[in-house]
């Protein structure tokens, strides 16, 4: 088949499986075992036709696949993909581009700083701040907390950078109870481990509690960062970042928000007031494909510190011809250096939507948020157990004879039985 003739073919498959959204089932169909016979085997001696590898491809994943895209999948913080963020990223797979330095892809450089710009208007952060394009919310976490760590060991005469963690004063990383484990796995990832950090407690909703930050904050005294999160994963619920701000400003050191999806309540004048505060931070991470519905993998981080962040994710070989002037080199702002240029996608996203658009996708998921806990409240058996303050929805199924919010085993099991048959549902 010929390349025209494959791609044509290609966005024929696409076209289908995008179309069987909406019915087929949510759950995937096929068991490992199915796979594994589907997919596996060795690998082939002789080349094979381009057209009927892309076709067996597309039949033996298909009963494997997730309708994560779809209207019907509630799980976790997924979404589907704006049409515009999707041709965008078919065409950034087109176009190939390596998004290391400018020079590389001037076109792929100004897009980045371009949504950079909207986004940072949008969110309300100060101007000046950088950003980078990560694969997503973890690696955004990791950037964002090792421009911290250069900046709070650089205020003390540090540079971990070249001297590395070895000898340096140690760090107090204070997190909430509740922070997501994608900020202990970037500290494991930076040296400044997972069960070293101290944990304030939380409450009900999962949000970290001030008081118990400022008495934290009273028994430190060295170089200090704190991560607070704004949107928690499991009820949706932010940290009261205005507090938090206060605390860590009276005893002084860097305060990170991992935002990968509540930071999109930004965008919306009727939510906007959920993260309050925001502005007075440091660094935020959040995820353009979770609520911008933009096709994995996509994150972004932002450094109101741009020295510090420059700092922490710098290469600078002598081969790379960095820019002088003006121009971004888009590998500064990351962990990578070759990398997709996946700016390009969110900054379709952004485009089609507009600011009134994206407000409208952010309020009208949380409606519905609002209506499901609604009508599943309502049913005797179900207990919504989440203030729902944004777009997560929390919920476990009992037994007219064992009913309320108490976690039980009886519970549990059926709760995970509905859900079964639900991904089985049409
Ligand atoms: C609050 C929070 N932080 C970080 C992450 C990790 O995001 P990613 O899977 O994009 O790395 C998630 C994912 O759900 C999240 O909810």
């Amino acid at each position: 088949m010929d390349r025209s003739e494959l791609l044509h073919r290609t966005a024929e498959l696409a076209d289908r499986f995008l179309d069987g959204l909406d019915e087929r089932p949510v759950g995937a169909a096929a068991d490992l075992a199915g796979l594994r016979a589907a997919l596996g085997g060795p690998l082939p001696v002789d080349p094979v036709d381009d057209g009927a590898v892309v076709e067996a491809l597309s039949v033996a994943v298909e009963p494997g696949l997730v309708a994560t895209a779809g209207p019907r999948y509630f799980g976790f913080v997924i979404g589907g993909s704006q049409p515009a963020a999707l041709a965008a990223d078919w065409l950034t797979s087109v176009w190939d581009q390596n998004a290391v330095l400018y020079v590389v892809s001037p076109a792929a450089a100004v897009v980045e700083e371009t949504v950079a710009a909207w986004l940072v208007d949008l969110f309300g952060l100060p101007p000046g701040t950088s950003c980078g394009f990560t694969t997503g919310a973890t690696m955004a976490n990791f950037t964002a907390l090792a421009a911290a760590r250069h900046a709070v060991l650089r205020d003390v005469g540090w540079d971990v950078e070249s001297q590395g963690l070895f000898g340096a004063p140690p760090i107090d990383v204070v997190v909430g109870d509740e922070a997501h484990v994608t900020v202990l796995a970037a500290l494991q990832m930076l040296g400044l481990g997972r069960d070293r950090v101290h944990r304030v407690a939380a409450d009900g909703q999962g949000r970290m509690q001030p008081a118990d930050l400022a008495t934290t904050l009273g028994g430190l005294r060295g170089p200090t960062i704190v991560a607070a999160q704004a949107g928690n994963v499991n009820t949706g619920a932010f940290d009261p970042l205005p507090e938090i701000v206060d605390a860590v400003r009276a005893h002084g050191g860097w305060l990170h928000v991992d935002g990968a999806f509540g930071l999109w309540a930004a965008a919306s004048p009727a939510l906007r007031d959920r993260v309050a505060g925001v502005g007075d931070c440091d660094s935020w991470t959040t995820d353009s494909h979770k609520w911008l519905n933009v096709p994995y993998d996509s994150g972004l981080v932002f450094v109101r510190d741009a020295a510090a962040h420059h700092a922490a994710m710098t290469l600078g070989a002598a081969y790379y011809v960095e820019t002088a002037g003006a121009e971004r080199d888009p590998y500064n702002w990351v962990p990578e250096s070759s990398r997709r240029a996946r700016g390009f996608a969110t900054y379709a996203a952004l485009r089609s939507t507009g600011s009134t658009g994206l407000a409208r996708l952010v309020e009208q998921c949380c409606s519905h948020a609002r209506r499901f806990a609604s009508l599943l409240g309502d049913r005797p058996g179900v207990t919504v157990l989440n203030d729902v303050v944004l777009n997560q929805v929390l919920v476990r199924f009992s037994s007219a004879a064992a009913p309320g919010r108490a976690p039980s085993a009886a519970a549990d099991a059926l709760t995970r039985v509905l859900l079964a048959h639900a991904k089985k549902a049409r």
